[in-house]
């Protein structure tokens, strides 16, 4: 029984593990050109991700934001911590609703624990599919982006 037990356990911390590694996998593939391999961006021309977008899921607009942003791109001018951006981020189309729920599950569990709202719940596929449903334009996404970011303290 106990030797059950332990092996179940094991193969569910191997699971979790494997996770965050698939989410770190995306990130490493798709977004460290530009925001670089800790998420620290690079100022001026591309925005921080790590300790910064977690703000955004303290609203619940903030989570449908974060999945626009990736599934839409984003272009035009924005402010964060200070230094104001005017880039385009390409569209990830390509990346299906599962990575995105686990890139975004790596990107806030590892480099925006600080900032995670107490009941924090990790993405699921079935709710990115949801954001993703209806198309938006780069320009359109911009536009959420700035009416939430200054409720929430990015900027
Ligand atoms: C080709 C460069 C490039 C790549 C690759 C890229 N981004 Fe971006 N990203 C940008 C730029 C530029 C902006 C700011 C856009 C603007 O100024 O309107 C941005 C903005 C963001 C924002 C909004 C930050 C804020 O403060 O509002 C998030 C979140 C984000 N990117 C996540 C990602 C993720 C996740 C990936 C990987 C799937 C990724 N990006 C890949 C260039 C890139």
């Amino acid at each position: 029984m106990r030797k059950i037990f332990l092996i179940t356990t094991l193969a569910l911390a191997m699971a979790a593990l494997a996770l965050a590694g698939n989410g770190q996998n995306v990130y490493n593939q798709f977004c460290s050109g530009c925001h670089m391999a800790n998420g620290q961006g690079n100022p001026g021309a591309f925005p921080p991700v790590a300790n910064s977008i977690g703000s955004f899921v303290k609203a619940k607009e903030g989570r449908a934001l974060l999945v626009h942003i990736v599934a839409f791109g984003i272009q035009g001018q924005l402010k964060s911590h200070g230094k104001t951006y005017s880039g385009f981020m390409p569209p990830f189309a390509q990346l299906s609703n599962a990575q995105v729920a686990d890139l975004y599950n790596f990107i806030l569990n590892e480099w925006n624990k600080k900032l995670l709202p107490k009941d924090f719940k990790p993405f699921t596929a079935d709710e990115v599919a949801k954001y993703r449903a209806k198309a938006m334009t780069a320009a359109d996404v911009l536009k959420e982006r700035n009416a939430l970011a200054p409720k929430v303290g990015v900027q």
